[in-house]
């Protein structure tokens, strides 16, 4: 059997070892990671790609998108998709900063809880990879979505790129301290908070005797925790009344769908992983 490669083509300057790790442990055989890619300098890395195997082992060769910019990771997966033609194309997974994973998982377990469809949602410092991508996977479910950035023209900008992407509609809202984040949280039924590593978001205090929150998420595993009043590794924890998951607690999904995914990149050469797909197989494993 040809070997698996996975061409790991990153946004950022150099390629993510947390990727490249996962990669691995998916079933590549080899991970070659590229750093600084753009659609510019795109075009050769492709066609080493789509160019170099018979039909029936192009399969074993595929792409992996990541980086810390998802408008430059999604501008990216539309360059590599314009260079294929006919069956000269393989697989791609878009995973900008871990953005279609980790989402996924969160939802995916909030999901399992209980019929998102017609909850207030409220993503706190929505405007990263992670937030971005939980706004369509919860407006998927039928959930109505704020979203929140400490600047509302980037909250405006995150929402209408959301729904150029997609074509749903988040609402924006700008939350720069703990006043807004009470504004913002006003008969909201669901909290899942994607701000920056180690930025608390939310104190236990705002949210502990709210009188519509039924779940709270938080992406953020390095202390201070996102959501205050809840451990990393919460899974489905009841505190005060609602359920509680912390990073850790999804984060055990999050690797096992990256893994997944990669494994599934290797099926065939024609797939594309984006935010409905990965949420789809995040769906069929929680
Ligand atoms: N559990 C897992 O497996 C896993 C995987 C990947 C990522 N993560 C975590 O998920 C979280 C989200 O990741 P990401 O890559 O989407 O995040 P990110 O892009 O680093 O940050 C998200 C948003 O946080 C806001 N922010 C930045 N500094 C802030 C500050 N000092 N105070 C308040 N808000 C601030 C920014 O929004 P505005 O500037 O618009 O306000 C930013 O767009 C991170 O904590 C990351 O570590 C977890």
């Amino acid at each position: 059997m040809a070997k698996k490669l996975l061409f790991h083509l990153d946004t950022d300057p150099m390629p993510s070892v947390f990727d490249t790790v996962v990669a691995h442990d998916g079933g590549a055989d080899h991970v070659h990671g590229y750093g600084g890619v753009t659609p510019e300098n795109l075009t050769p890395l492709v066609a080493g790609t789509i160019f170099t195997r018979s039909p029936k082992d192009k399969r074993y060769t595929a792409i992996f998108i990541s980086g810390s910019n998802m408008a430059a990771g999604e501008k990216l997966l539309k360059a590599v998709s314009k260079n294929f033609f006919s069956n000269f194309r393989v697989s791609v997974m878009l995973d900008s900063n871990g953005s279609n994973t980790t989402a996924a998982a969160m939802v995916a377990l909030l999901a399992k809880q209980k019929p998102l469809a017609g909850k207030r949602a409220v993503i706190l410092a929505g405007t990263g990879p992670v937030g971005l991508r939980a706004g369509v996977m919860m407006s998927h479910e039928g959930a109505k979505v704020t979203l929140t950035s400490r600047k509302l023209d980037r909250a405006q900008e995150a929402c209408a790129g959301v729904k150029e992407g997609f074509g749903v509609d988040l609402t924006p809202m700008a939350v720069s301290d703990s006043a807004g984040a009470a504004r913002a949280l006003e008969g909201a039924h669901i909290v899942i908070a994607t701000g920056a590593a180690g930025v608390e978001l939310l104190a236990e205090e705002a949210w502990k005797d709210h009188p519509t929150l039924e779940m709270l998420s938080d992406a953020n595993a390095t202390p201070p925790l996102g959501i205050g009043g809840m451990d990393m590794m919460d899974k489905g924890k009841e505190r005060h009344g609602k359920i509680t998951f912390g990073a850790i607690g999804s984060g055990s999904l999050k690797l096992e769908l990256h893994r997944h995914c990669i494994a599934q990149l290797f099926e065939s050469n024609d797939q594309v992983l984006d935010a409905m797909e990965i949420y789809a197989m995040a769906k069929a494993m929680v």
